[in-house]
């Protein structure tokens, strides 16, 4: 921690794992809304994901390290821009120096932590389980039943729909902000922040639909 103790290079880091993230989400997303319009290939991109050795022995640990740095990161640098804060107070005019999202990044931030604890309850652990610690039969065509039948309780899908909306406000201020704090801040600025604000609505309402699609269209049991 000592080699990143400045707060730009805090805020760079910071930047860099969310745009790691916000790369990732596009890729889950992608690879999920499959499970909507082309099931089959939901199948053996999943069976792909899960069986490859890159994604599972390289990617995947990075991903999560990614996931835990940029979750750790954020509660240094809300802990610092407290203490920071309390010293300016006066100076801090609240609504009229920021939004709502910008300022509350913490609370959005530990809602989609406290709705990972969930999904890899729901979907990654059994993976691992699954794979490393059962070791069943290969089956390249069960991932469209298990993934549709986690879409059956009206509470997780309650719970994920919520955490979705949350996730549209993080990404919001955050995926645009990233930009700044790495230096991007140029005549393409304005042009880049739209499509970031577009990317922050789209996705978590394209993860929205995924969810209440599964919802209502249950497989029979
Ligand atoms: C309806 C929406 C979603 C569906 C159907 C879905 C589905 C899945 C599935 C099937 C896996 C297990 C993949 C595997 O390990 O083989 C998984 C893992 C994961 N999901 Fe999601 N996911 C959704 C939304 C999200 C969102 C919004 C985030 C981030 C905020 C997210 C983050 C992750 C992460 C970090 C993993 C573990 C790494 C991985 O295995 O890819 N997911 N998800």
């Amino acid at each position: 921690m000592g080699m990143i103790s400045s707060s730009i290079a805090r805020k760079v880091a910071m930047a860099l794992s969310g745009l790691f993230l916000v790369f990732f989400l596009a890729q889950h997303f992608t690879i999920n809304f499959t499970s909507v319009i082309a099931p089959d290939t939901f199948n053996s991109w999943s069976h792909f994901m899960g069986t490859n050795g890159l994604v599972q022995g390289i990617l995947q640990p990075i991903l999560i390290f990614g996931v835990v740095f940029h979750f750790v990161m954020g509660f240094i640098l809300e802990l610092k821009n407290r203490s920071a804060r309390t010293v300016k107070y006066a100076q801090f005019k609240g609504g009229a120096n920021s939004s709502w999202a910008s300022r509350n990044m913490i609370i959005s931030g530990l809602v989609i932590l406290a709705f990972l604890g969930l999904h890899f309850y729901d979907f990654w652990i059994p993976e691992i389980v699954h794979k490393y610690i059962e070791t069943h039969p290969e089956d390249p065509t069960r991932y469209y039943a298990e993934t549709v039948h986690k879409f059956e309780s009206p509470v997780r899908v309650g719970i994920y729909v919520v955490s979705f909306v949350l996730l549209i406000l993080h990404l919001w201020h955050g995926f645009s902000s990233a930009f700044q704090s790495v230096g991007f801040n140029n005549k393409y600025s304005k042009g880049l922040k739209i499509f970031t604000q577009v990317f922050a609505v789209a996705i978590p309402v394209g993860f929205i639909f995924i969810a209440l699609y599964h919802h209502f269209n249950q497989l029979p049991h």
